[in-house]
C-alpha cells in the first residue's frame, strides 16, 4: 500500500518506508536525514532556477563560490549540482588536451573513465595493491620520470578513506610540466590534524569534491577547486557550461552557500575533530569483539586515514545483516562492510551489533593489483563492434563495456582490457554473494553475459 493508498508512486512509497523505519544512516548524504542544527534554512519555495532576477545577478553564485574557495584555500571554486561526477569529468577535460597521454590511477571511479573515453586520452595505468577482502589500497609508488605525459590523475582517498602520499609526486609532476587532477570525492570534510591533508593544500591543480558524500549539504552537490596557473579557469568554465545542466536547482546551490558560511565560521572543524576521537575509540571496541578495522590497520602501515570511514573486515553480508537492526550501511564487498560516519551520529550501536558472538574475522592479506593486459585504448574498444558472450566463456576476450561493482564504482575491467580468469573468478564471487549490482552485466535466460570486442 502506497503513501496515498495507491500503488502508483513506487518511488515515493519506497522513500516513505525508508524514512519511517528510522535508524542510523551510515551512508551518503552527510546530513544523515537530520534537520540542520541552525534550523531549516532551506525552504521548498527556494527551488527555482535561472529566473530573470538570477540571470541578471549571476554574481551571487560567483560570490558564494569565491567564499567557498576561500574556506578551502583554493584560488577558484565551482559549484556542481551533479555530484563529484561533473567536477571529475570537467576537471580532467579542462586540464588536458584531447589525445594527450596521462598517467592515471587504475583505482578510478567510472566517471573518470568517461573523461578518458570522451577525449581519447592514451593512458598509462598506475597500480596499487589490494586486500584479499576486495579493497583497493592507495598508490604508494609513482614513476620518477613522467616524460611524454601531459598529466596525472589520482583518486585520493580510496572509497574507504585511505589517502595516497602525494606531496612529493605533485612537486615532481609539476617540475616535469604535468598538471595534476585529484579526485578527492570523499575528502571534502577534511580539516584539522585528525584528517589527511586535502590535495588542494598539497598543490594539486584541480581537486574534485563530492560534498554530499560527507557534509550536510544536499545530495548531488559537489565542488571543483583550482589552484595555481597551470590550468586555465576559462577552460574549466567552457567544460562546465558544456556538461552542467543549464537549470541548476537553487535549493542545492543554497545548501552549498550555507556550507561555505559554516566552514568560514569554523563551526564544523570541532564537530569533525570530536567524531575522529570517537571513531578511534570505536576501533578499539570493535577489535576487542574480534572485528578487524581497515582504517586502524592502514594507519599502522603509515597511510593517512580518514576516521569518518569505517571498514569492518569479514563477511560483508553478515555484517550488513547484524548492523541492519540499528541502521543502514554504505557498501559491502564479499570480505568487508563500510560505514560513512558524520558528527552527531551514535556510534555505540555499531559495536553493539557484535555483542553476543564473535564474527569470523576478515583477511588483511595484501596482494598485487589484479592487472589485466591493456590491448587497446578505452576509446578504440568503445568504438569497435561488439558481441555478447556468456561470462563463463569470456576469458581471452577484450572488454567493450566496463564491469563495475557498485558501490564503489571502480571498474574491475575497463574497455580495452583482456579478461583473464582471476578477474572472472572475482566477478563470480561477487554475483554469488550479491553485495550490490555489477554494472555492465546483462542477464539472458538467467545467464550473466558481458559485452566484448568482436
Ligand atoms: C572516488 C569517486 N569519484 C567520483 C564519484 C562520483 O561522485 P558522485 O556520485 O557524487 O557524482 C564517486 C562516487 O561514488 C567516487 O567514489
Amino acid at each position: 500500500m502506497g503513501i496515498n493508498g495507491l500503488e502508483e508512486t513506487p518511488l515515493l512509497n519506497l522513500l516513505a518506508r525508508y524514512a519511517e523505519r528510522g535508524g542510523e544512516r551510515w551512508h551518503t548524504p552527510g546530513h544523515k536525514g537530520r534537520r540542520p542544527r541552525g534550523g531549516d534554512f532551506l525552504k521548498w519555495e527556494y527551488d527555482i532556477t535561472e529566473i530573470e532576477e538570477i540571470l541578471r545577478a549571476p554574481h551571487v553564485v560567483e560570490q558564494s563560490q569565491q567564499l567557498m574557495a576561500k574556506s578551502y584555500g583554493a584560488d577558484q571554486t565551482w559549484y556542481s549540482v551533479a555530484g563529484a561526477t561533473l567536477p571529475v569529468v570537467a576537471g580532467i577535460l579542462a586540464a588536458f588536451p584531447f589525445g594527450a597521454t596521462l598517467y592515471a590511477d587504475r583505482n578510478l571511479h567510472r566517471c573518470a573513465l568517461s573523461a578518458l573515453l570522451m577525449a581519447g586520452y592514451h593512458v598509462r595505468w598506475l597500480y596499487s595493491t589490494v586486500l584479499e577482502a576486495g579493497l583497493v589500497l592507495p598508490l604508494r609508488e609513482f614513476p620518477e620520470d613522467f616524460s611524454g605525459a601531459a598529466g596525472l590523475v589520482v583518486t585520493r582517498p580510496t572509497y574507504d578513506g585511505l589517502a595516497a602520499p602525494l606531496e612529493s609526486v605533485i612537486a615532481s609532476a609539476h617540475d616535469q610540466g604535468l598538471a595534476v587532477v585529484v579526485d578527492e570525492a570523499h575528502g571534502s570534510h577534511w580539516q584539522g590534524a585528525e584528517y589527511p591533508f586535502s590535495a588542494i593544500g598539497l598543490g594539486a591543480d584541480l581537486t574534485a569534491h563530492g560534498v554530499h558524500k560527507s557534509e550536510a549539504s544536499l545530495t548531488q552537490t559537489g565542488l571543483l577547486h583550482l589552484k595555481g596557473s597551470r590550468v586555465s579557469p576559462w577552460q574549466v568554465e567552457r567544460w562546465w557550461r558544456m556538461l552542467q545542466t543549464s537549470s541548476p536547482s537553487y535549493l542545492l546551490l543554497a545548501s552549498l552557500d550555507r556550507l561555505q558560511w559554516e566552514r568560514r565560521r569554523g563551526r564544523l572543524a570541532e564537530d569533525w575533530r570530536h567524531l575522529a576521537g570517537e571513531a578511534r575509540q570505536l576501533w578499539e571496541a570493535l577489535e576487542q569483539r574480534g572485528v578487524a578495522v581497515l582504517q586502524k590497520w592502514a594507519e599502522g602501515q603509515g597511510f593517512a586515514v580518514d576516521p569518518a570511514r569505517l571498514t569492518l573486515l569479514g563477511d560483508g553480508a553478515d555484517f550488513r545483516k547484524r548492523l541492519s537492526r540499528f541502521g543502514e550501511v554504505e557498501k559491502t564487498t564479499p570480505g568487508s562492510c563500510t560505514l560513512l560516519l558524520a558528527p552527531g551520529q551514535k556510534l555505540a550501536e555499531i559495536s553493539r551489533a557484535f555483542e553476543n558472538s564473535r564474527p569470523a574475522s576478515g583477511s588483511l592479506v595484501e596482494l598485487p593489483y589484479p592487472v589485466l593486459p591493456t590491448v587497446m585504448s578505452v576509446r578504440e574498444a568503445w568504438e569497435r563492434e561488439g558481441r555478447w558472450v556468456p561470462l563463463g566463456e569470456a576469458a581471452g576476450c577484450i572488454v567493450k563495456e566496463a564491469l563495475t561493482p557498485y558501490p564503489p564504482g571502480v571498474p574491475l575491467a575497463v574497455p580495452g582490457e583482456l579478461l583473464e580468469e582471476h578477474v572472472l573468478e572475482w566477478i563470480w564471487r561477487w554475483i554469488k554473494t550479491e553485495p550490490g549490482p555489477l554494472e555492465g552485466l546483462r542477464y539472458q535466460e538467467g545467464r550473466p553475459m558481458v559485452w566484448v570486442v568482436k
